[in-house]
C-alpha cells in the first residue's frame, strides 16, 4: 500500500482523475488530491474528497494556523509516488519553469527527486505539438520525471490526433505494475 499524490489540472478529461483515484483506493492505496482553480472549473471537490476521503488541497496556504505546510508535507513525506493527471499545457509549461505561485508548483520544487513523478499530458494535439510545451517536456523528461504517453484519437474539442489522455485504468494499471 502506498501514499499517492494526484495532481489535477484544468483539462476537460480532469474527470477521469476521479475514475483513477477510485481505481488506486481499489488498490488498496491511499490518494491525496491538489487541484488547480482551473480544474475546480471541470471537477467538483466532492467527487474527490468522496472517493479519496481526504479533503481536495488548492491552496498553499491550505495548513493556516496549525504549522501543517503542505508542499513540503506532501512532497518530502507523504508521498511515495506523484501524479499528474490529467496535465494541460498550462502545467507543463510551468512546471518547465520552476514556477511555485500555487500549491503543486511548490510541491513539485519541494520534491528531492527522491519521490517518482509521472506527467499525463492531455490536450488539443496542437498545445501538445507546440515547441514551448514540447521543449518543457523534454526539460521534465531531464530532471527525472517520467511522461505518459498521451492516447491518440476523437477528443473533445474535435480534434484528431495525439494529446487524448491516457486512461484511468491504463494508468492504475502501470501504476501498480511499477510499484
Ligand atoms: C472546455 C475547455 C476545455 C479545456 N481543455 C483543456 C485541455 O484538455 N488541456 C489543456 O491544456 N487546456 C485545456 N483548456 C484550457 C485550460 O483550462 C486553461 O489553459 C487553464 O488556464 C489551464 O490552467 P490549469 O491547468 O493551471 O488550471 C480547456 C479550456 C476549456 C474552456
Amino acid at each position: 500500500m502506498s501514499n499517492i499524490l494526484i495532481h489535477i489540472s484544468g483539462s476537460i478529461s480532469a474527470y477521469k482523475a476521479c475514475s483513477l483515484a477510485s481505481a488506486l483506493k481499489k488498490q488498496g492505496h491511499e490518494v491525496q488530491c491538489t487541484a488547480t482553480k482551473g480544474a475546480l472549473h471541470f471537477i467538483g471537490p466532492a467527487s474527490i474528497e468522496g472517493i479519496t476521503g481526504r479533503p481536495l488541497l488548492t491552496d498553499v496556504f491550505a495548513g493556516g494556523e496549525t504549522g501543517y505546510i503542505p508542499h513540503i508535507s506532501l512532497s518530502q513525506q507523504w508521498a511515495d509516488l506523484i501524479l499528474v493527471y490529467p496535465a494541460s499545457a498550462n502545467v507543463i509549461n510551468r512546471l518547465a519553469a520552476g514556477l511555485s505561485d500555487d500549491l503543486f508548483g511548490a510541491i513539485f520544487l519541494a520534491n528531492n527527486f527522491n519521490k517518482p513523478l509521472r506527467i499525463a499530458p492531455a490536450m488539443n494535439s496542437q498545445m501538445l505539438l507546440h515547441p514551448a510545451t514540447q521543449e518543457s517536456l523534454k526539460k521534465l523528461e531531464g530532471w527525472g520525471c517520467s511522461i505518459l504517453p498521451s492516447d491518440e484519437g476523437l477528443m473533445a474539442c474535435g480534434t484528431k490526433g495525439p494529446g487524448r489522455l491516457l486512461e484511468p485504468l491504463d494508468v492504475a494499471a502501470r501504476i501498480e505494475e511499477f510499484l
